[in-house]
């Protein structure tokens, strides 16, 4: 069976996600290559915590909380950027780039150590041209966490594709809502008549395993679809076409709303490669929206209180089921660790 429908909305749900899953586990936040010289930045939202990477004088990449230690202020707008320093423009003070307060113009005596009012550091590690933050600071390393999706992207090249472009949705829905669509082809004859033609709908296959969905589907002459696509827990997702990929994250904003990032790259970024790549760009985002008005109807009926909860296919949900399997246990896990530590259940 699903999810019940409360935990498609329910505040108490959220916030234990919010802790649980996207205060704990990697998170992915853009390519490598936003990062080419000292200075150059990439600031973003996961959930409510505002965070950024900054290549640092050093050339180290660092991560932090973009948050002010003086009165919480973000230091930047979320997007990319250059900065030689930190300057948080509510009040003027300066952090460098690697996150040490150096000046606090206009204060007066300083009567407390600068030195323990740097950036809340975050983590921050890199994989095949993709970087990563995580904001518990006792998470394992990243690759591990990962699965299968190491191997499973082996063989493409990823680290030489080029970035070429970011798409923004915004979708009114739980983020659950939108994972159980992506993780699963059992919709497609029905919400994309296009992708359908394109594919071999019999022959799509669904696996669920070490923290990965695979789902396959042989692909019609001639398509410009990719024949991979791979969901990665807890909300990241990467498609490989013929001859480059894109990558999205499905970040909550609140109990019934996501924001879908994709970025788009490209083995060949030259311009007369670009007239060919705008189509496949167009394609995709085609495809993402088509699923916009099933989930957004589907959250209003989870909503209603009409619903309770739907068998799975052990066909062609096998995805689902293993997402929902994956979020039970981050839930449950974290139950453990707040009761042995006496801590609110
Ligand atoms: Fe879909």
């Amino acid at each position: 069976m699903s999810l019940p429908a409360d935990w498609y909305h329910d505040p108490g749900i959220f916030a234990r996600e919010r802790g649980a899953v996207f205060g704990r586990e990697w998170q992915l936040i853009g390519p490598e290559s936003a990062f080419a010289h000292p200075g150059d930045y990439l600031a973003s939202e996961i959930v409510g915590w505002r965070v950024f990477v900054i290549r640092d004088r050093e050339g180290t990449l660092r991560g932090f909380h973009n948050v002010c230690r003086h009165r919480a202020s973000p230091i930047l707008d979320d997007g990319r950027g250059h900065c030689e320093t930190l300057r948080c423009r509510y009040h003027g003070w300066v952090y460098d780039t690697a996150g040490a307060l150096r000046r606090l113009p206009d204060f007066g005596e300083v009567s407390f150590d600068k030195a323990a009012y740097g950036l809340f550091p975050i983590r921050v590690e890199t994989w095949r041209g993709l970087v990563f933050v995580n904001l518990d600071a006792a998470a394992g390393p990243l690759v591990p966490s990962l699965g299968e999706l190491v191997e499973l992207v082996a063989p493409y090249p990823i680290e030489d594709f080029a970035f070429v472009r970011e798409e923004v949705f915004d979708i009114a829905c739980n983020w659950k809502t939108y994972t159980d669509n992506f993780v699963e082809g059992y919709h497609i004859p029905g919400i994309h008549a296009g992708l359908n033609a394109a594919i071999d709908f019999k022959r799509f296959s669904t696996e669920g395993r070490n923290r990965i969905v695979i789902m396959r589907a042989p692909q019609r002459d001639g398509s410009i679809y990719g024949g991979v696509w791979l969901w990665c827990y807890p909300n990241m997702t990467l498609s490989v076409f013929p001859d480059g990929m894109n990558t999205s994250r499905i970040v909550p904003v609140d109990r019934r709303r996501a924001r879908l990032v994709y970025n788009f790259y490209f083995r060949d970024a030259s311009p007369e490669a670009m007239a060919r790549h705008q189509r496949t760009i167009d394609v995709n985002c085609a495809i993402v929206r088509e699923d916009f008005g099933i989930c957004e109807s589907a959250q209003g009926n989870l909503e209603a209180g009409v619903f309770e909860n739907g068998p799975l296919s052990p066909l062609q949900e096998r995805g689902v089921r293993y997402f929902h399997e994956l979020l039970r246990r981050s839930l449950a896990e974290d139950s453990f660790a707040l009761a042995g530590s006496g801590g609110p259940a």
